[in-house]
């Protein structure tokens, strides 16, 4: 199986449009050791030719054109695209903006729990993606999926869901509800098991996560690779950066660092490739020479960037 990183940033991406912060003003200079990143996306693939999207960033049109894979082959009909699923792990903007851009009457298939359904459906722009053509699935928790193409064929990969410690999307919090979490439930977040039918090893993505319990460490344990949520390297870092007020723990995303943090929570796990996704632009790691990203080298953790590969 072969992973594509297309998109290693948080919402925002980095740098960030309105963002003069200095790690986006050091990566809009282009300076050495701060690589631009677009937002959060995987391509997984069994074959090297069908490929399944794991989210769809609103920077899927730049991601598709710096991705040779994901466009239409020389020899493929005029209209035509090796996209052939797209899985989402929850609604928010950063996960689902770049299915608009995936309309033109192209089949292909969205998966999805019940929870990130019913927000694609009660959002009446999704239906630029006819679901004639391009179908909604459903992935229900804790059961592994055969991911299928618009026609049913199989893409020889198969997802298993879980929920996560997560977050309802910021545009669909209940704000008289803050003891609730804002009215998230299971099933607004998920992580997904990644495998492929023609041997290798699986694959972890959770892409966001509010909290590392007994019940998913368990289930990460022994992974030969997990792609984690590195949204913030510690929990208040974007009020001392001064751009926010909001912590990570609000936003349904555990810091990196620190006693309770993912770097320890994960420490005792046997774990083969351990990669940070969905990087926002204030996490210090974005400096490569930062003594933050040093100490994550220390402990094990990989960084990711816009096409990072990873063969299973
Ligand atoms: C998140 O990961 O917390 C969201 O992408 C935030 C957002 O939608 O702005
Ligand atoms: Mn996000």
């Amino acid at each position: 199986m072969r992973l594509k990183i297309i998109g290693s940033a948080a919402g925002g991406g980095f740098p960030q449009w309105n963002c003069n912060f200095r790690l986006s003003r050091a990566a809009r200079a282009g300076e050495q050791g701060f690589a631009p990143r677009t937002q959060s996306s995987l391509a997984a693939s069994a074959d090297g030719s069908g490929w399944v999207l794991f989210n769809a960033s609103p920077d899927i049109r730049q991601q598709i054109a710096q991705t040779p894979e994901l466009q239409p082959a020389p020899d493929a009909p005029l209209r035509s695209t090796p996209i052939r699923a797209v899985v989402l792990t929850n609604a928010d903007v950063d996960h689902v903006a770049g299915l608009l851009s995936l309309r033109e009457r192209e089949p292909f298939a969205i998966y999805a729990t019940r929870r990130v359904l019913e927000v694609i459906a009660a959002n009446s722009i999704f239906n630029v993606l006819d679901p004639k053509i391009v179908p909604r699935r459903l992935l229900p928790p804790d059961e592994t999926v055969i991911i299928r193409d618009a026609r049913n064929r199989d893409t020889g990969l198969s997802v298993e869901s879980f929920s996560v410690p997560g977050k309802i999307a910021l545009y669909l919090e209940d704000a008289s509800r803050p003891a609730a979490d804002f009215g998230s439930e299971a099933g607004d977040t998920i992580g997904v098991r990644v495998s492929a039918a023609n041997g290798g090893k699986a694959a972890y993505y959770v892409p966001g996560c509010a909290d590392i319990n007994e019940r998913l460490r368990i289930r990460l344990d022994g992974a030969a690779c997990l792609l984690f949520d590195g949204t913030v390297f510690t929990d208040d870092e974007m009020l001392t950066a001064g751009v926010g007020q909001k912590t990570g723990r609000r936003m349904g995303h555990l810091a990196m660092w620190g006693e309770n943090g993912s770097v320890a929570e994960l420490s005792r796990l046997k774990i083969g490739r351990r990669v940070f996704v969905h990087i926002n632009n204030t996490n210090p790691v974005l400096d490569d020479t930062s003594p933050e990203r040093a100490a994550l080298r220390t402990a094990g953790w990989e960084v990711a960037h816009d096409g990072m590969e990873i063969v299973l």
